[in-house]
C-alpha cells in the first residue's frame, strides 16, 4: 500500500502548514481497498480520514457517514488490510487482519445524522495486548463496526476500511544535519573546517545553522568544476550536488567528501532530509 507521493510530499506540506490549516482539514488515507456492504439505509457507509500523516502532530480524525440512524458502534484498528466476509454473522466485511484492537470504551451513537466522528490518539492505539504508539512509516487500518437491523432481525455491519500510511520522520537541518557538518570526520576535519569561510571549492557554509542552510539549500555552485549544480534541491536527491559529493566514490565533479576521510555522521539522515523537503 505504498504511495510514492505520500512519503515525499505529505511531511513537506504539513511542515508548511498547508495540510493542517484550520477550515481546510486535509483528507488522509485511502479506503478503496475494501468496500462496505449496504446497510439498512440501502447504501454502504463511507469513511474518511482528516488531519496529518505526520505522527508527531497527533492529528487524525475519522469520519463515517451514511450509517443507520441512532445506532451504536465503535472503531476498530489493526496493522494489516484484510477482507473477511460476514464475520460472526454480521452483514458486512471486516477489512482488517492481524491483531485487531477495539475502541470498546468509546461507543459512539450515529444520532439522527447517521454519522460519527472520532479523534484518534496516535500515542495509544488499542491492541489485544495493550495500547501501542504509531511509528513513522507504519500503515494502520481503521474501520467502524456498528449495530444494524435487517428484515430478519438485529445484526451488525462495518464501514469500508481506511488505510493510513504514516509519513517518515523528516530530519531537520538545525537539529540533525548541521551537527553532522560541524563534527570532526573520520581521518578528516569537520566539513566546516574546510568550508567555513574562504572555503575550498568556493563553498562557505559559515559557522551557524542559518548560514549553512543559506549556503546549501537552493544555492548554486560557482566553482570551476561543479559550477551550475545546486547543492541541495529539496525533494530531489539526484539533482543535489551535496549528496553526490558525499555518496559517490567518483562524484560528477571533484573528489568524494570529506576530502581524504570518511563521513562520521549518518548519510541516511542527509538523504531523508533532502527527500523530505530539506526543512530548516
Ligand atoms: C580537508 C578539507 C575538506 C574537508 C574536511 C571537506 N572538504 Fe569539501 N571540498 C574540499 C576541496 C579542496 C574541494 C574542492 C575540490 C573538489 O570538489 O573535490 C571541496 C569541494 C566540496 C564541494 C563542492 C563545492 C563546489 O561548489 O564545487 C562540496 C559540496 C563539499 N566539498 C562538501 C563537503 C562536505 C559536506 C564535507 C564534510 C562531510 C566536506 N566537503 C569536507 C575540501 C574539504
Amino acid at each position: 500500500m505504498k504511495n510514492l507521493k505520500t512519503p515525499l510530499f505529505t511531511p513537506l506540506l504539513a511542515l508548511l502548514g498547508l495540510l493542517s490549516a484550520p477550515g481546510a482539514a486535509a483528507q488522509i488515507g485511502s479506503s478503496g481497498f475494501c468496500s462496505g456492504v449496504a446497510n439498512s439505509t440501502g447504501n454502504p457507509s463511507e469513511i474518511t480520514g482528516f488531519g496529518s500523516t505526520v505522527v508527531s502532530q497527533n492529528d487524525v480524525t475519522l469520519s463515517v457517514t451514511s450509517l443507520p440512524q441512532n445506532s451504536l458502534g465503535y472503531f476498530i484498528v489493526g496493522p494489516d488490510p484484510g477482507a473477511t466476509f460476514n464475520p460472526g454473522g454480521s452483514t458486512g466485511t471486516l477489512c482488517i487482519s492481524g491483531a485487531i484492537g477495539r475502541y470498546a470504551g468509546n461507543v459512539l451513537n450515529t444520532g439522527t445524522s447517521g454519522a460519527v466522528s472520532f479523534s484518534v490518539d496516535l500515542t495509544a492505539l488499542p491492541s489485544p495486548t495493550g495500547n501501542v504508539a504509531v511509528l513513522p512509516t507504519e500503515d494502520w487500518v481503521f474501520q467502524f463496526w456498528h449495530r444494524d437491523t435487517t428484515p430478519t432481525g438485529p445484526t451488525s455491519n462495518f464501514s469500508p476500511g481506511l488505510i493510513i500510511d504514516f509519513a517518515p520522520l523528516v530530519p531537520t537541518f538545525s537539529d540533525d544535519i548541521w551537527p553532522i557538518l560541524a563534527q570532526s570526520n573520520i581521518n578528516a576535519p569537520a566539513c566546516i573546517t574546510c568550508h567555513g569561510s574562504g572555503g575550498f571549492g568556493g563553498l562557505n557554509m559559515g559557522f551557524t545553522p542559518t548560514m549553512g542552510y543559506a549556503a546549501l539549500v537552493n544555492a548554486q555552485s560557482s566553482s570551476p568544476g561543479c559550477g551550475g549544480s545546486t547543492y541541495v534541491v529539496p525533494g530531489d536527491l539526484g539533482a543535489s550536488l551535496l549528496y553526490d559529493k558525499l555518496s559517490n566514490a567518483t562524484p560528477s565533479c571533484g573528489s568524494q567528501m570529506p576530502l581524504n576521510g570518511a563521513l562520521a555522521g549518518d548519510i541516511n539522515l542527509i538523504r531523508d532530509w533532502i527527500l523530505g523537503g530539506a526543512p530548516f
